[in-house]
């Protein structure tokens, strides 16, 4: 089924996926991108007075404080951000019939210790740190207040604008200027994951938004690994010599733990026949030629 939307209002447009959703939405679609010092979601009257105004048909909430250590630290913050700004969007858009797509997170999932296998829509999530409990309570009130929206569970992003809460970088990019320091490079390779290239997840997301087959969706790209086999794919596909060693996750000292298995499968989308996401590994390379790493 169709859904009809011409006017889309991008909530953190120059982040990492933020600015994918403009380049992919940009031909077809009439775009409202306000800076942060524009729209700021956790002033709630605002906010709501900026959607009265310009009264988009659908809006698409890449905002977060997702800096997972800096969450369990600021549990408020975490919350505002996450939760209640979230169930403020949720009750604007109820009240002007606004279609709204928000993004989560993989880390709803890791509370089940002995997991091996990808999580579906149907499992029951279970966070293990503050920052998956405030995304989770996210998608709890948008759940309760709205008929008409996509939450959008994903993973692991990396985009050539790079994540600007980690100072524009991403893992990819992290590994790559560890190895031209030619540091010896330790990664976890007890915790798993499905690396997400946002170019390809905002062409999916575009292509969901033109449904009405509204809930909750998974959307990585396809395949898992841990932080260590990404880490040595990169290094492989450009050649780089590196001394990268594979390590367990106590080795590091983190405020917040993590998932040990937080993959996700795209389960939906498939039943809907329309997962257009690649496998991990030539999404890397995709994105590897966009930024320039390789011709
Ligand atoms: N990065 C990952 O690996 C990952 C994995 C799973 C899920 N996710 C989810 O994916 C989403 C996008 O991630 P990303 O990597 O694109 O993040 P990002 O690069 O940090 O972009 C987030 C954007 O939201 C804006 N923003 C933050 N707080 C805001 C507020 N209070 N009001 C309005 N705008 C605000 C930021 O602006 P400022 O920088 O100016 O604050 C930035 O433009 C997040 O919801 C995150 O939870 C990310």
């Amino acid at each position: 089924m169709k859904n009809k939307i011409e006017k889309i209002l991008i909530i953190g447009a120059d982040g990492q996926l933020g600015t994918d959703l403009v380049k992919v939405l940009e031909k077809d679609y009439q775009l409202l991108t306000p800076s942060i010092e524009e729209l700021d979601i956790t002033d709630f009257e605002k906010t709501r007075e900026h959607i009265k105004k310009h009264l988009p048909d659908l809006i698409i909430n890449t905002a977060a404080f997702h800096n997972v250590d800096e969450c369990e630290k600021n549990p408020e913050r975490s919350f505002l951000v996450n939760t209640l700004a979230v169930k403020n969007l949720a009750e604007a858009c109820k009240e002007k019939d606004i279609v709204l797509v928000h993004i989560s997170t993989d880390y709803v999932f890791g509370l089940d210790r002995n997991r091996k296998t990808p999580y579906t829509e149907d499992d029951l999530p279970g966070p293990v740190n503050i920052y998956g409990i405030s995304k989770l309570a996210g998608e709890y009130c948008i759940q309760y207040t709205l008929d008409k929206y996509f939450i959008v569970r994903t993973a692991g992003l990396f985009g050539v604008a790079g994540c600007k809460e980690k100072g524009r970088l991403n893992f990819v990019e992290t590994m790559i200027k560890l190895a031209k320091e030619e540091r010896e490079i330790k990664v976890k390779n007890d915790e798993f994951t499905s690396p997400t290239y946002t170019r390809e997840l905002a062409e999916q997301i575009k292509e969901l938004i033109k449904t009405n087959y509204y809930g909750i969706y998974h959307i990585t790209n396809h395949g898992e690994c841990s932080w260590y086999g990404f880490a040595k794919k990169i290094f492989e596909i450009l050649n780089l010599k590196v001394n990268c060693q594979a390590v367990s996750s106590s080795q590091f000292q983190t405020i917040a733990k993590r998932p040990s298995y937080s993959v996700l499968e795209n389960k939906k989308l498939k039943e809907l026949d329309i997962d257009r996401m690649s496998h991990w590994e030539e999404a890397l390379k995709k994105y590897l030629k966009e930024k320039g790493h390789l011709r």
